[in-house]
């Protein structure tokens, strides 16, 4: 694209904001900015922003710190209550015929007033029975999307795309790992205070998910059951140690917390082949600060009795070497989002 400016993706969390950007070089990316900063607890609660004027604080400090040299960034939503995906199958048309009717067509599948949500789909193809095709269905609620706008564009920022988590989580997967056909990959990202799921057949979403538990239950298990306060909970969660708690007292809280969160997860794969052809998932792939925790993966791998492998988002974009690499690499998993969203150009799909 003539004159195409990168964007930057910045992935908004409950507990940190990731701010990526990415310039594309001759067989691949090359990563022009990174930061991350934490944001202070209870100003975004379920998703929902509750205290702006500090979430821009955080944005505007991060645009420094990062020295982000772009302006136009790339965002993204998550929240069963505020994005729904559906695979839908619909009578074969032209993308302009669907782009009129796909209101009237979403009408039926969106459990929220089609006046107040932005919809999007893409024709994922032809369907075996002949004249359907099958189409995905997004649907983001406005006041959803209009909450994350504003605080961006209050930091002097402006959001060209609003994508998805599961679509971010996709889109970083796609340029680092190299698609098996026949193989059914769950890109499973842990935030703190949402699980984004998105499993792929063969390179393909076939079934997204987002749940609303996270490593909070960490922080909150730590808090009840050892009467501490939250900074001593963040730290236990991290490793470190504190004061007066030992590491015995502190690792069967951890699992306890975790087999909560893979519970949560299990159901969803349980969804996925209940609903689907009753296929089996081959590979899971984590990311989100959860991965981070130490003894997760291999919990997760030996409940499930799936393959779990933590997320190298950076696995195929070069790193100059005026970055600090090492401590890039300790937090990558985290950024799994913010890269996904760094890919995105205005009008790619
Ligand atoms: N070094 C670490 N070791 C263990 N756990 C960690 C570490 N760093 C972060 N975490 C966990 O990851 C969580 C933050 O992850 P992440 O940044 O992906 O969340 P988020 O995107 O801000 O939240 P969400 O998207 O769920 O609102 C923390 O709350 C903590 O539970
Ligand atoms: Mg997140």
């Amino acid at each position: 694209m003539l004159g195409a400016k990168g964007l930057a993706g910045i992935d908004i969390g409950s507990k940190n904001i990731k701010a990526v950007q990415l310039k594309e070089v001759r067989g691949g990316y090359q990563l022009e900015r990174f930061g991350y900063l934490p944001i202070p607890p209870e100003l975004i609660v379920d998703g929902s922003i509750l205290d702006s004027l500090r979430v821009v604080d955080v944005l505007k400090e991060l645009v420094k710190k990062a020295r982000l040299k772009v302006k136009d960034v790339v965002i993204s939503v998550s929240g069963h209550s505020s994005v729904i995906v559906k695979r839908i199958s619909l009578p074969e048309m032209s993308e302009e015929e669907l782009s009129e009717s796909i209101k009237f067509e979403a009408e039926q599948y969106v459990p929220f007033d089609i006046e107040d949500v932005n919809l999007d789909f893409q024709i994922l193809g032809p369907r075996e029975e002949p004249g359907q095709m099958d189409v995905l269905l997004v649907a983001v609620k406005k006041d959803k999307i209009n909450e994350y706008v504003s605080v961006v564009r209050e930091a002097g920022l402006n959001p060209v795309i609003v994508d998805a988590d599961v679509f971010a989580l996709e889109n970083m997967y796609e340029i680092n790992y190299e698609i098996e056909p026949g193989k059914n990959v769950a890109l499973v990202n842990i935030g703190a205070s949402a699980i984004n799921m998105n499993i792929l057949k063969g390179g393909v979403s076939a079934f997204t998910r987002d749940s609303s538990i996270g490593g909070n239950l960490h922080i909150e298990a730590f808090q009840k059951e050892l009467n501490i306060p939250y900074e001593s909970a963040e730290r236990l969660v991290r490793g470190e140690t504190v004061e007066g708690v030992s590491q015995k007292a502190a690792a069967p809280i951890i699992t306890v917390a975790s087999d909560d969160i893979i519970a949560e997860i299990m159901r969803s794969f349980d969804y996925f082949k209940g609903t689907t052809t009753h296929e089996d998932i081959h590979e899971i792939i984590i990311s989100g600060g959860c991965a981070l925790l130490e003894g997760f993966p291999s919990q997760l791998s030996t409940k499930t009795g799936i393959d779990v492998k933590v997320a190298e988002p950076f696995r195929n974009i070069q790193i100059p070497k005026d970055f600090d690499r090492e401590s890039i690499m300790e937090i990558a998993p985290m950024a799994a989002v913010a890269v996904g969203l760094a890919i995105r150009r205005v009008g790619d799909r």
